[in-house]
């Protein structure tokens, strides 16, 4: 592997996530440091960086420019200044918490964002990490059966469950989503198995968040396959787990990882503020095994 000469990359488990030293980026980088950034991103799928200060929501957009346009999520934030910036916000009490499932980000979209970058504001002393799960190691660990199997089928995702009238998240935490009559859901289909759209390798693309049942069948004949998958996707061996400070950042790729907000301290305040990069549509996987 090539070595890197501007950053320090320091894996944090066997299969997913490093933590990213000797840069701040909150500066304007030099365009070969940004390089090894998307470098260190596409190894590690998920990238962390500590002691950093993006409070100033032009350096965490800026920052976040420099890998893409910024993608405005359709249901949160609507009609403040800033519509880039998503505030996700635990308030000492709340029951609930933005993300607490497995999930990549968004994905009812026709474009899924590429990637994300969470700044810790404020956080507990203990509790409220992230998990992060590595979807090529999910594919990857299938049978070559599974594998056939699942060549060529698509889900359809849908934001029913954590945005509309529907939802019922607003009265359970701080963080609010669009739940206004006038809100309408978001649907699309997206391959079972995506093919990532720089790396060329394959992983699974499926979560409980938002996929609600695979094209051209019922929910209940698709439940017994979906839940098989999303189970081996959140096998311990493919996570690593963020233990945040005031300060940190996660940046990751919403391509080939899902990850979970842990919602076990109900008594504290935690406060993150987020940007999204635009994605492209979904690649479907190609060829099957033999
Ligand atoms: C998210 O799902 O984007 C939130 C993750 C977190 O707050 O840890």
């Amino acid at each position: 592997m090539t070595p890197y000469k501007h950053i320090s990359v320091q894996p944090v488990s066997g299969c997913v996530g490093a933590e990213i030293g000797d840069v701040d980026i909150a500066d304007d980088l030099d365009d070969a440091v940004v390089a090894e950034i998307r470098r260190a991103l596409l190894d590690h799928l998920v990238i962390f960086f500590r002691d950093q200060d993006l409070r100033n929501i032009e350096r965490h957009k800026a920052f976040t420019r420099r890998f893409g346009p910024l993608f405005v999520h359709p249901n949160f934030n609507q009609g403040q200044s800033n519509p880039e910036i998503v505030y996700l916000t635990r308030e000492p009490g709340d029951t609930a918490v933005a993300g607490e499932k497995w999930h990549a980000d968004t994905t009812m979209m026709e474009a899924p964002p590429m990637g994300a970058i969470l700044h810790a504001l404020e956080v507990p002393d203990h509790g409220g990490d992230t998990l992060f799960s590595n979807q090529y190691r999910a594919y990857d660990t299938l049978s070559d059966g599974m594998k056939r199997m699942l060549q060529g089928l698509r889900a359809v995702h849908n934001d029913s469950r954590v945005a509309g009238p529907k939802a019922g998240l607003n009265s359970r935490r701080s963080t609010k989503v669009r739940e206004d009559p006038d809100w309408r859901m978001t649907e699309n289909e997206h391959p079972v198995v995506r093919v990532h759209p720089e790396t060329g390798r394959k992983c699974l693309f499926v979560n409980s968040v938002y996929v609600h049942r695979l094209a051209g069948m019922t929910a209940e004949e698709s439940a017994p396959l979906l839940n098989y998958l999303y189970a081996h996707a959140a096998r311990p061996e493919f996570t690593c787990r963020f233990r945040w400070r005031a300060g940190s950042v996660a940046f990751w790729d919403n391509r080939c990882l899902m990850h979970l907000a842990i919602n076990d301290n109900h008594m504290a305040a935690r406060r993150m503020q987020r940007t999204q990069i635009a994605g492209t549509p979904v690649l479907h996987s190609g060829a099957a095994p033999a």
